[in-house]
């Protein structure tokens, strides 16, 4: 008998001649024809390359969509460790596009404004109003695109951050309401969770869930930044029992749902199709949309301004925006940018004079105080969060959402995968990262020289043109003429309501 290691290094060996013959003779792939062995090391690489890039290639500010100090700002706030910067600013801060805020000579001090305080009520005339009580919060993301778990953690760190949580159009699943806390329930084309047998809309089914005391709002979904003009895609792999039985499709078959709502085809169809929700629900109704060309959202605000008729929010995505799983083209090629978009959505309720009216959410790659800042100050009420959440859960950025195959668990269906995502342990995480946000707001107010983040306006921001050329953002996006009477939104909205 010939020693182990011989054994051994004689097994290695046979095992190593049998992958090259097989390389040597299979015809799919041409580098294993002909690089045998050395050619599989290509797709290993392949598959580990953003990580490979994430640990050793990149600097901490090149990796897209989020680069490495964006992530860890994320990670410290939500363990609750020193964020704070040394030495100064990584950024270019002259680079064209680079905006900056107006720094008050006299900030506000601490104990002038410690909180962030609560954003304006949304649908007051309506029979259950919503106050949330957070001006920044989770926005949409499906059970099915992400596990159990981190709809779990996210839920728990919501209620106990005041933030509330939007289920995304994956139906409402048990884990959503597991925080206890507030929650939005969005509908998609596909109408997860409140679909009939054929594609319909299950009125009864929507009217028990908005009657549902945790549901503070519905939300219909046109489109998101990601994927304008494309539905929710979920891998078969993904659609578990229990997430098909929540959306009310088969187990185990991937599910596309329509790029278009078969109940409306154009503005008129989609205002009437709002009015029927809102008689159905007694919670405010908003719409969730990606900003294309301006007529449609001037012809919402003129609904509004009309007769009340429309949204009474508008959550506002830009096309930076994230998604489980979408095209490429329209990933890259798609939608209005997010600060354009809140520019335009925010502008048309303005120019028709109901701007008081309606709630402004906007998303799409806001992670710090300063970036929910900036929307605000161009437009927004309020910012939804949706992939800063994930990475305050553990995601690591590993782009693999659409495979099931996610390594934190975090996006994926695996329960091996899942364990290593606790939620009780995570919701912390979660809390600490919202009220970090929330703090990181009021730091950028008080350095302005505000009392609450919603007196911030675009003459608060320039933004750099080009070098040496600065540009008051009030100068680029001027308000429209009608709103330069209407300076105090929450005023004239008072007045209004009373009246
Ligand atoms: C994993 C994942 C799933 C998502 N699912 C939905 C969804 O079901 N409905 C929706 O309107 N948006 C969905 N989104 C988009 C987010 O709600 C959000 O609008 C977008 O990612 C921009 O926010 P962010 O830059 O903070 O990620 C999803 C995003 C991610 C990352």
């Amino acid at each position: 008998m010939p020693p182990v290691w011989v054994s051994a290094v004689l097994g290695g060996l046979f095992v190593l001649v049998a992958l090259a013959i097989s390389d040597l003779v299979q015809t799919r792939h041409s580098i294993r024809r002909v690089y045998p062995i050395v050619g599989r090391l290509r797709y290993l690489v392949e598959k580990i390359g953003p990580e490979l890039r994430q640990y050793i290639v990149t600097n901490d500010l090149e990796e897209r969509p989020f680069n490495r100090s964006q992530r860890s700002w994320v990670y410290q706030t939500a363990k609750g460790v020193n964020s704070a910067v040394g030495f100064g600013t990584q950024h270019d801060v002259s680079r064209p596009g680079s905006f900056h805020f107006l720094p008050s000579p006299f900030p506000t001090l601490n104990e002038e404004a410690p909180t962030a305080g609560a954003p304006r009520v949304i649908g007051p005339r309506r029979p259950r109003p919503f106050a949330p009580r957070s001006r920044v919060n989770i926005a949409p993301m499906s059970f099915g695109a992400l596990s159990e778990a981190a709809v779990r953690a996210l839920a728990l760190g919501a209620a106990e951050a005041g933030c509330y949580i939007n289920t995304g159009e994956g139906g409402l699943s048990p884990h959503h309401l597991s925080g206890g806390g507030d929650v939005i329930f969005q509908i998609g084309p596909a109408k997860y969770g409140v679909r009939t047998p054929d594609g319909g809309l299950d009125w009864e089914r929507l009217r028990e869930l908005g009657n549902n005391p945790q549901v503070r709002a519905i939300e219909i979904k046109i489109g998101q930044g990601a994927k304008p003009g494309k539905g929710g895609i979920l891998p078969a792999a993904k659609v578990t029992l229990e997430i098909a039985a929540i959306r009310g499709i088969p187990a185990g078959q991937s599910s596309n749902s329509p790029n278009r709502w078969s109940d409306f085809s154009n503005t008129d169809e989609l205002i009437d199709f709002i009015e029927r929700v809102k008689d159905t629900v007694p919670v405010p109704v908003g719409v969730k949309l990606v900003v294309g060309d301006g007529a449609f959202i001037d012809a919402l605000a003129t609904a509004r301004a009309d007769g009340g008729r429309g949204p009474d929010y508008v959550s506002v995505d830009g096309a930076e925006g994230g998604t489980g799983a979408a095209p490429l083209s329209l990933t890259d090629h798609m939608g209005v940018p997010l600060h354009d978009a809140i520019v335009t959505v925010d502008d048309a309720y303005r120019r028709h004079g109901v701007r008081e009216d309606i709630t402004v959410v906007a998303a799409g790659r806001i992670i710090t105080g300063a970036d929910a800042a900036y929307a605000i100050a161009l437009g927004a009420d309020m910012v939804g969060i949706a992939r800063g959440f994930l990475f305050s859960i553990g995601c690591i950025q590993a782009l693999r959402c659409h495979t099931n195959e996610c390594p934190t668990g975090v996006a994926t269906q695996n329960r091996w995968r899942q364990r290593g995502l606790v939620p009780t342990q995570k919701r912390t995480r979660v809390a600490n990262y919202a009220t970090a946000v929330r703090e990181d707001l009021m730091v950028v107010t008080r350095a302005v020289g505000l009392l609450s983040p919603g007196e911030l306006r675009r003459e608060h921001v320039e933004i750099v043109i080009d070098i040496g050329k600065r540009m008051r953002v009030s100068d680029l996006y001027p308000y429209p003429p009608l709103a330069l009477q209407v300076l105090d939104l929450d005023e004239v909205r008072a007045a209004r309501l009373a009246g």
